[in-house]
């Protein structure tokens, strides 16, 4: 992907999109393995098949179903991706992330990452939804390498605050009155598609993780870059805890999801 080029590219994606909704969101909502379910939900939808979108790539990950769903959800308007691209598929970082820097040039200002992931805290449980504080980047690659897109963001990002913080707080004020119970922690992502060996499941735990997974810290390096604001959630869906680790596969992460 031609990265000096990115201003051009996400312009032809954006007046795409534009062509197939009147909507304008404020809200990107990323759902991640087995959580696609909820763009379902949204009213006066628009669904845009991701092999339509001008730049965009396939989504080759098993039940995710690769398209935007644009609509209104709960009296907000939001741009849904129902299935996202991963670093696993053999796509490169700019493309896993290519949709950030569109949502970006839409005028979208926060976003909603969603993902599935395996927890490594000793007192998770398996459906417990975490609400990730900050991330650890182990994928040994970055989406910003190579010449700096100027026209999104700087050269050198900052990341001390990588999750919103009043995000974070309000999601916290939001589970505690509605009774919701929900873990907080680090997630470190990985490339993929391997699942952990134990040994690995104690060294991100020893590393600082509370939760592994596939996906996610591509897509807020670069939400990072462009000044979006974003909030995350992890459902974990199995344990790397020892003693708890037990075969995975990922029909049951889905089914956990
Ligand atoms: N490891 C990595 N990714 C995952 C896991 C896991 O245990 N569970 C769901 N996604």
């Amino acid at each position: 992907m031609d990265m000096k080029n990115l201003d051009a590219l996400t312009l032809e994606s954006v007046e795409y999109i534009k062509t197939k909704t009147d909507l304008t969101p404020e809200i990107g909502l990323v759902l991640g393995s087995g959580l696609g379910g909820l763009a379902d939900q949204l009213e006066d939808a628009s669904v845009i098949p991701y092999e339509e979108i001008p730049h965009f790539v396939k989504s080759t990950a098993p039940e995710h179903k690769g398209q935007l769903v644009i609509g209104r959800l709960s009296g907000k308007t939001v741009l849904c991706m129902q299935g996202r691209f991963h670093y696993y598929e053999g796509y490169s970082m700019q493309q896993v992330t290519y949709p950030i820097r569109v949502m970006k040039k839409m005028g979208i200002r926060t976003v909603i990452l969603t993902n599935a992931c395996g927890g490594l805290d000793t007192s998770f449980e398996p459906g417990d939804l975490m609400v990730v504080r900050d991330h650890v980047n182990f994928t040994g690659d970055n989406p910003l390498r190579g010449a700096n897109a100027d026209g999104f963001g700087p050269r050198f990002p900052d990341m001390s605050e990588a999750y919103s913080k009043e995000l974070i707080d309000k999601a916290l004020e939001i589970a505690k009155e509605k009774g919701i119970k929900v873990q907080q922690g680090v997630y470190i992502g990985t490339q993929g598609p391997t699942f952990e060996t134990p040994a690995e499941y104690k060294m991100f735990h020893i590393l600082g993780a509370d939760a592994v997974g596939m996906s996610t810290v591509p897509e807020v390096i670069v939400a990072n870059h462009c000044g979006i604001k974003v909030f995350g959630v992890s459902v974990i869906t199995d344990l790397g805890v020892e003693g708890k680790i037990v075969e995975v596969s990922h029909e049951e992460v889905q089914k956990a999801a």
